[in-house]
C-alpha cells in the first residue's frame, strides 16, 4: 500500500481536512493520543525553531520514534540529493518524512520518485506551500471559537514570499471562510495569475484593518529577496505596514492577532501588540503540536 502524503493543501479532501481540525482541537482539550509505534523523521534543510520542534513534540507524545536529520550536517553537503537522502533513511526503517527545504516545488517533484512505503509531509518548501500551518492557524481559530462561514481574515505583509498565506488562502477558500483579504506593499504583493487570483485586496492597512475579525501578520522574509524586492527601508516599512496597538484600535475590539512566527518585531508588528490581549501568537505555537499529532494520526493509520 502506497503510504500518505501531504504537500498542499489542495491536495487534501475536505473531509481529511475537517478531521485533523476536529481532532487537533479535541486534543488540545484533553482527547487521549492514539499510541503510535512507527518511525518518522524531520528533515530539515532550512532553519526552524517552531516548525521542527513542534513536528518532533507531535511525534514523542504519540509515542512515534523520530529521528532528527540536519540537512546541513548531513551528507548532502557532500553532494547527497535530498531523494538520495530520503530513500536512505527509508531503507533504515523510516515511514514518513517531514520535509523543509528551500526549494520551492521540491515536494511535488519528489512525489512521484519516492519509495511507495514512504510517506511525506511537507513542512515548508521556499515560496511554495506551508500547509500544516495553515491547517494549525484554522486549528487555533477554531478552538479560539471564531466562526469561520461569517470571519473576515485578512493576511498583511510580504505576500509575495509566502507560503504560510498561500496555504492559508487555499485552506481558508476550502472551508468556506466568510471574507479573505490580502495587503502589502505594491512590491511585496504575490505575482499576478498565481494561487492569489481573485481575492481581494487592499491598498493600505487601515482599509484592511476595517471590520477585520483575524489579522495574520507576516514575517519580512529578508533571505528571499532578490535585489528587486531586497531594498526596502524597515522604519518605513513599519510606518506603513507595522500593525501597532494605535492601528489595532480602529479594528474591531474582538479582532484577533496572529503571526506564524518568527516575528521581527517592530517590522511588521510592534512589541505591545505581538505581547498584547489580542494576541494568538503563543496559541498558535502550541496548537501547532496537537494538530501535528492529529496530521501524523491520519497519515499514519
Ligand atoms: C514560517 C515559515 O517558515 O514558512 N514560519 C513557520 O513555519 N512557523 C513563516 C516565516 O518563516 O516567516
Amino acid at each position: 500500500m502506497s503510504a500518505k502524503r501531504l504537500i498542499d493543501i489542495d491536495g487534501l479532501s475536505l473531509d481529511l481536512i475537517e478531521t485533523i481540525l476536529e481532532r487537533a482541537v479535541a486534543l488540545s482539550q484533553g482527547a487521549e493520543p492514539f499510541a503510535q509505534t512507527h518511525t518518522v523523521a524531520n528533515v530539515f534543510f532550512e532553519p526552524s525553531t517552531r516548525t521542527r520542534v513542534s513536528f518532533e513534540m507531535a511525534a514523542t507524545r504519540l509515542g512515534l520514534r523520530v529521528i532528527n536529520l540536519d540537512g546541513e550536517r548531513s551528507s548532502i553537503t557532500k553532494g547527497e540529493s535530498v531523494l538520495d537522502t530520503l530513500k536512505t533513511l527509508h531503507a533504515m526503517g523510516v515511514e514518513l518524512a517531514v520535509l523543509r527545504h528551500e526549494q520551492t516545488g521540491i515536494c511535488h517533484e519528489l512525489m512521484d520518485e519516492l519509495p511507495p512505503g514512504l510517506g511525506l509531509i511537507n513542512a515548508g518548501d521556499g515560496c511554495g506551500h506551508h500547509p500544516t500551518q495553515a491547517l494549525l492557524d484554522a486549528a487555533t481559530l477554531i478552538a479560539q471559537g471564531v466562526d469561520l462561514p461569517t470571519a473576515k481574515v485578512v493576511i498583511c505583509g510580504d505576500l509575495r514570499h509566502s507560503r504560510v498565506a498561500r496555504s492559508n488562502v487555499a485552506l481558508l477558500t476550502r472551508l468556506g471562510v466568510g471574507e479573505i483579504g490580502l495587503a502589502g506593499p505594491e512590491a511585496l504583493m504575490p505575482a499576478m495569475g498565481s494561487d492569489f487570483e481573485g481575492i481581494k485586496r487592499f491598498e493600505d492597512l487601515d482599509s484592511a484593518l476595517a471590520n477585520a475579525d483575524v489579522v495574520m501578520m507576516l514575517r519580512v522574509q529578508k533571505e528571499r529577496m532578490d535585489a528587486a524586492h531586497g531594498g526596502l527601508d524597515w522604519a518605513d516599512y513599519h510606518q506603513h505596514w507595522g500593525l501597532t496597538a494605535e492601528r489595532l484600535a480602529k479594528a474591531k475590539p474582538d479582532c484577533w492577532v496572529m503571526h506564524p512566527g518568527p516575528m521581527n518585531r517592530g517590522v511588521e508588528l510592534s512589541a505591545d501588540v505581538a505581547d498584547g490581549p489580542r494576541s494568538l501568537i503563543l496559541t498558535q505555537v502550541r496548537m501547532s503540536v496537537f494538530t501535528r499529532m492529529a496530521i501524523f494520526e491520519a497519515l499514519l493509520s
